[in-house]
């Protein structure tokens, strides 16, 4: 008979900036193994979306607001454990504890501050699981970005000194470079502007497959006002989020042009789309010129006009982590998964060489079972 193999079985959970859904798995991390035994995902409901996205910017009644929302978030986590269990046939007793990240209403390292909303305590109680929260606030104490959190696990993943850089399209577009050491840093939006312009325009929460965009022409002048956005220019470590790349800022940028007539929309969702590539392309020839091969994950990997624009934009060979066996949906909540044991095993996972924190630090939060 096989030797029976101890499994050391995580949950990750991630709510990224686009506030989509819930993309939880259940992984084995056994020994430094990564194996996938589960996912699962839930769309928030359409009330609570527009809450969290309300959130993002001052309101009023904001402390009250925060929690019942905290704890609405976390029942649709805690939604997301059971299917997942269900799915593995595991009972929650098995589970060593859950990556929780929360959904960041406020990223201000410079202020000292990042903000997730999360009840990692009710998460504890109604899963009878272990939770691991608030992963950000130690490395920004130690005057790190307190982002990207995922340098460390794409290392761990594929590995370093591979001529490869993993490209993570959410919210946000962020790179890790699989040097020797790794780093990693926030490029700008990826799928953020695209998925609120659409919203307002056509009431839609993202622009499937990218059609709308590719019916578009990029405008050449907003696209150049849009780019000379300084955050751009800024070197690693950088970070960022709907703080800055939001409606109020793009608006800003159209109603500066010097047009007589307005955009139409189609054009802007174009242009948008050529912005992330762009300052994606860029990011790579200027921080990662020796990479062979970028691996890509994230939803954006679902937009071909998206992916096809990159190939074409970038210095070298476009694929997705699925080649590599790491389906592209999962590598971030795998992530958190794996933050979770880090943080139990006393690992320092936030990396100082990508956060520009004073030293590493012990990512997160405990809250017992
Ligand atoms: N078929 C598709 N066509 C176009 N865009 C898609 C498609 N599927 C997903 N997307 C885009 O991917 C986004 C969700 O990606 P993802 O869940 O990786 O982002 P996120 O929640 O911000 O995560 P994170 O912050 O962890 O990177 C959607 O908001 C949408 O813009
Ligand atoms: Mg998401």
């Amino acid at each position: 008979m096989a030797p029976h193999r101890a499994t050391e079985p995580y949950i990750g959970l991630m709510s990224g900036t686009s506030t989509d859904g819930v993309d939880g798995v259940l992984a084995d991390l056994a020994g430094g193994s990564i194996r996938l035994l589960a996912r699962a995902s839930r769309a928030l409901p359409d009330e609570l979306r527009r809450e969290l996205l309300a959130l993002n910017t001052p309101g009023p009644d904001e402390l009250a607001r925060a929690a019942n929302a905290a704890n609405a978030l976390t029942d649709c986590y805690a939604d997301v454990v059971h299917d997942l269990l269900a799915c593995a046939k595991l009972p929650a007793s098995a589970v060593r504890a859950i990556g929780a990240h929360g959904q960041t209403v406020r990223h201000a390292p410079e202020s000292g501050y990042t903000l997730q909303i999360n009840a990692p305590a009710r998460l504890a109680e109604r899963t009878g699981i272990a939770v691991v929260a608030d992963f950000r606030s130690r490395d920004v104490a130690a005057g790190g970005q307190g982002a990207p959190l995922v340098p460390a696990f794409h290392a761990a993943c594929f590995g370093c000194g591979t001529g490869r850089a993993v490209l993570n399209l959410g919210g946000i577009a962020n790179l890790t470079v699989l040097d020797d050491p790794v780093r990693g840093f926030d490029t700008g939006p990826a799928n953020m502007l695209m998925d609120a312009w659409i919203q307002r325009h056509q009431g839609l929460a993202y622009d499937r497959d990218g059609a709308w965009a590719a019916q578009g022409s990029c405008h050449d002048a907003l696209l150049t006002a849009l780019l000379n956005e300084p955050w751009f220019a800024m070197s690693p470590p950088k970070s960022t989020g709907r703080d800055l790349f939001s409606l109020a800022w793009l608006d800003d940028r159209i109603n500066r042009l010097p047009c007589s007539k307005p955009l139409p929309a189609v054009d802007v969702q174009a242009t948008l789309l050529r912005l992330s590539v762009d300052t994606i392309a860029s990011a790579v020839r200027q921080h990662a010129p020796g990479a062979q091969e970028i691996l890509a994950c994230g939803g954006g990997v679902r937009n071909p006009v998206f992916m096809n624009a990159l190939a074409r934009a970038l210095p070298c060979r476009l694929s997705s982590t699925d080649a590599c066996g790491v389906p592209a949906q999962d590598v971030e909540a795998l992530a958190f998964a794996w933050l979770a044991q880090a943080h139990l095993q006393g690992h320092a996972a936030c990396l100082p060489a990508v956060t520009g924190a004073r030293h590493a630090t012990i990512a997160g939060c405990l809250y017992p079972a």
